[in-house]
């Protein structure tokens, strides 16, 4: 039987020290009503510090730009509120980063405010969009260097860049969405790397800063924004060199290697490629009998040979706030297995 030790061992990740080798996935839960977290939302990162995860990071918190997303109860950067969750969170001996988000083209027109992308690609069923001008970027750097300023304010660990899914920074990185003509496509990592710049010139440089980034995007699982190896090292290397600490590679299953030819990971390629820490992610713990499983043995026996440096827990968390705890103890009966209606729940 596994013990709590197993899983609960403190780590360093960035010169961070944390209470545990997980994480908590950015999941967005629309219940921060005009963009402001509540004292619910403080409660409900707290519960998952309490029970084992060494790190959270929040759901996408939008930059403060109109074109950024249009959903009112997605929060904003609110200083106020978020010192009230990374408050909660530090007193339950928890580490919390912020995901600071920009929608691309999967914002809504619904006020009137048209999707801003690297090009105006139409896409099937979607409404047009607006492709980024040369004065646009300022606009946008300005925005997110705001944003992580006011972060570290508020009094968070750490900050992620959300580049990964298909928003606007993967839009830059993704051939089929950056179409542009001039050095943002000719270079498709040259506008997150400026990005990631103005971040790191916001924030101390002592404090962790994490880049997201996928191969699969929402709305198309299959697409990529790198080929191969090289590919893939041609971007994270300029990221690293902008100033990313962290490398948080998306994808949905864990175990399946990024590349033929090698079962590294995603997460074990940008690691490799960039000496960069990274944390993996992907359908960890989805039913009970994953604990326990060779799948499980598999995910901790990768770390252990230094494929990646963290985990990201996803939707397993919804469910069960103290899955790390419980599993590390080996209380199989009080886990839950993941339902989709926990996605709509909020706890
Ligand atoms: C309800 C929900 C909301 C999500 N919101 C975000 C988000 O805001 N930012 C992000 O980078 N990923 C988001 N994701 C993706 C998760 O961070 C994670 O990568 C994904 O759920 C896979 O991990 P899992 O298999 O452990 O759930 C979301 C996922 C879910 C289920």
């Amino acid at each position: 039987m596994m013990t709590t030790s197993a899983l609960s061992e403190p780590v360093a990740l960035a010169g961070m020290s944390l209470s545990s080798q997980f994480v908590m996935a950015p999941m967005t839960r629309s219940q921060s009503p005009g963009g402001t977290p509540t004292p619910r939302t403080a409660a409900y990162y707290r519960r998952r510090a309490e029970n084992g995860v060494g790190l959270i990071i929040t759901e996408g918190v939008l930059i403060d730009h109109p074109s950024a997303g249009h959903e009112t109860d997605v929060p904003r950067m609110r200083e106020a509120a978020w010192r009230l969750v990374t408050d909660e969170v530090h007193a339950a001996g928890g580490r919390i980063a912020a995901q600071l988000w920009h929608l691309g083209s999967q914002r809504e027109p619904v006020d009137g405010v048209r999707a801003w992308t690297p090009s105006a690609v139409p896409e099937a069923g979607r409404p047009g969009t607006h492709a980024m001008s040369g004065r646009d970027f300022p606009v946008l750097l300005d925005a997110y260097a705001r944003a992580a300023r006011a972060a570290v304010r508020a009094g968070f660990d750490a900050v992620e860049i959300h580049a990964a899914h298909g928003y606007l920074l993967d839009e830059f990185l993704w051939p089929f969405t950056n179409r542009r003509a001039d050095r943002f496509g000719a270079d498709r990592a040259a506008f997150p790397a400026e990005v990631i710049r103005a971040v790191r010139a916001e924030i101390p440089a002592s404090m962790p800063l994490i880049v997201r980034f996928s191969q699969f995007k929402e709305r198309d699982y299959a697409a990529r924004i790198a080929e191969t190896p090289a590919e893939l090292g041609a971007i994270l290397v300029s990221f690293a060199a902008a100033g990313a600490d962290v490398l948080h590679a998306s994808q949905r299953r864990f175990w399946e290697p990024a590349f033929d030819g090698s079962p590294l990971n995603l997460a074990g390629w940008a690691k490799r490629l960039t000496g960069l820490p990274s944390i993996t992610v992907g359908s960890v713990g989805l039913t009970r009998d994953f604990v326990g499983s060779s799948r499980m043995t598999e995910l901790l026996d990768r770390r252990r040979r230094g494929e990646y440096d963290l985990i990201a827990l996803g939707r397993v968390l919804l469910g069960n706030p103290a899955w790390v705890r419980l599993a590390g103890e080996g209380r199989l009966d009080e886990i839950n297995d993941y339902r989709k209606a926990d996605e709509d729940r909020y706890w």
